[in-house]
């Protein structure tokens, strides 16, 4: 994408611009503009039917989902995603997914709380000290990334915070290169030559699972006494103790059958996996949120208010603060319905099927306008494209006139597995930063929401910051 030289003025009616974006597919994406509506298109040698009926969506994702699965992700995202929950299928998918769900149940994650804590205390101090003469401009998404890479290396990594960071700092690499070649990916067959970006990618993918495998191994060998002492350190604990107790013996050879227990291999396969899905979502979250707060300095007060009310001096929130904290939770609600990271997502008819009064063709695919549903007036009224996060005052079941109006992390059985992690750390760092910081968008701001896989600012988001002790 090419950079545009026209910002948009300060509104989050973003539709138009984000869609505008897409030349090639502009007749496609101006129908979303279209709010309900389900239409064909034909895209290449594929049928992609449009769904943004909630009552279709609910179709899709829940009531009959076992007629649909997910499309296959390009060659290339497929790579640096890994053969993890983000891309499998079938069997196997929840064989995985059965596994790795108590992963993330909140009570679990609730326990890394002073890990996450630890890495965004680190980037605020940096922060403090940079704006000890008053008040300091920082680039924010940039930083936010750092952190969600620091906090999923800590959550997954834990004691082994140094070898986890040498993995995913390699794994980053692979997304650059990634990125560069996508512009080549029109050329058939284009991944498959052993051009200079390929090889590199080779290479850093080798090095990635090597890499993995090692650390595993040697997670195997303290597995009796991490496990002796109750409380799990982190992600690849909690998988290899699930493993365990399936099998009571890690494997480290052979791919697993859908039946058997997850293998080493697929513990690689994972951790790259929530690298990928869990880094550049988060962040957005982040930037996203902390943005609107700055453009809104009335909910930006209410929601500091609240913060000091709830943790008082305390560095870092704990789990009961952080459960206190509703008109946050609110706040995250709605960064997230006006700007959802992951704008659509996409299923695939397995065979023919009845999708409301539509018939369906197997191998027709099914695009979810996510962004779209977020911004319909029909769902959410007159005010649709203002931020009032009030609207998720009932809840978020009751926030809209339909309960599936609402679907930043997807629905049903294929619904986020990183949900949990993803706004605990939200609400855990924008705590931690209300506590710290007033705010306010620098002069420099230019609002341009963007779309690159992700929903992002176009030209970052540089915000300013006065810290509150020195006032
Ligand atoms: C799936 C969004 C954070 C791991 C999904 C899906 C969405 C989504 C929309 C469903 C895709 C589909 O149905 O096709 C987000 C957003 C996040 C976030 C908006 C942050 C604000 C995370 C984090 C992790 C993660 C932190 C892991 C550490 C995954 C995985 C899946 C997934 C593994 C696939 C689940 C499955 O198919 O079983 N995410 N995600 N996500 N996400 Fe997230």
């Amino acid at each position: 994408l090419k950079a545009s030289s026209q910002p948009m003025p300060l509104s989050h009616n973003i539709l138009p611009r984000v869609l505008s974006f897409y030349h090639h597919w502009k007749k496609i994406y101006e129908e979303w503009l279209n709010a309900g509506a389900t239409f064909l298109v034909w895209f290449g040698p594929t049928a992609r039917i449009t769904v943004s009926d909630p009552d279709l969506i609910r179709e899709i994702f829940t009531l009959k989902s076992e007629f649909y699965e997910k499309n296959e992700s390009h060659p290339l995202v497929r790579q640096l995603e890994g053969d993890g929950l983000l891309s499998l299928k079938g069997e196997k998918w929840a064989h995985h997914r059965k596994i790795i769900t108590p992963t993330f149940h909140m009570e679990n994650l609730k326990l890394l709380l002073p890990v996450m804590g630890k890495s965004v205390v680190e980037m605020l101090d940096k922060w403090s000290a940079m704006s000890a003469s008053g008040e300091v401009e920082i680039e924010v998404s940039d930083w936010f990334q750092t952190l969600t890479e620091d906090v999923i290396t800590r959550t997954a990594f834990g004691s082994s915070y140094e070898d986890g960071k040498a993995i995913f700092r390699l794994q980053a690499k692979q997304m650059v290169i990634a990125a560069e070649a996508f512009q080549k990916v029109l050329i058939p067959g284009y991944r498959f030559l052993p051009t200079k970006t390929n090889v590199s990618s080779w290479k850093l993918d080798k090095q990635i699972k090597k890499s993995l495998i090692k650390l595993i191994d040697r997670r195997k060998e303290n597995l009796c006494s991490e496990m002796s002492d109750g409380c799990p350190k982190d992600l690849l604990e909690l998988m290899t103790r699930a493993r365990a107790k399936e099998t009571n013996q890690i494997r480290s050879d052979s791919p697993s059958s859908p039946s058997s227990a997850i293998t080493v291999n697929d513990i690689v396969e994972e951790c790259k996996s929530f690298f990928f899905a869990g880094k550049q979502t988060t962040s957005n979250l982040l930037t996203w949120t902390t943005v609107l707060l700055a453009m809104h300095p009335q909910w930006q007060d209410l929601a500091r208010e609240e913060v000091l009310s709830v943790c008082g001096a305390r560095d870092i929130p704990t789990r009961d603060d952080v459960a206190k904290l509703k008109g946050l939770s609110m706040i995250l609600n709605e960064s997230l319905r006006l700007y959802p990271p992951a704008i659509a997502t996409i299923r695939r008819a397995k065979a023919d099927v009845e999708l409301g009064e539509y018939k369906v063709p197997r191998g027709t695919e099914l695009l979810i306008p996510i962004l779209a549903v977020h911004h319909d007036p029909g769902l959410w009224g007159h005010d649709a494209t203002e931020f009032n996060p009030a609207r998720f005052s009932e809840g978020v079941a009751h926030a809209a006139k339909h309960p599936m109006a609402f679907i930043p992390f997807g629905l049903g059985a294929r619904r986020c597995i990183g949900q949990n992690l993803a706004i605990l750390q939200a609400k855990l760092t924008m705590a931690i930063i209300l506590q710290r910081f007033s705010f306010q968008l620098a002069p420099s701001y230019k609002h341009a929401p963007t779309v690159l896989m992700l929903l992002y600012p176009q030209y970052g988001a540089p915000i300013t910051f006065r810290c509150l002790s020195s006032q």
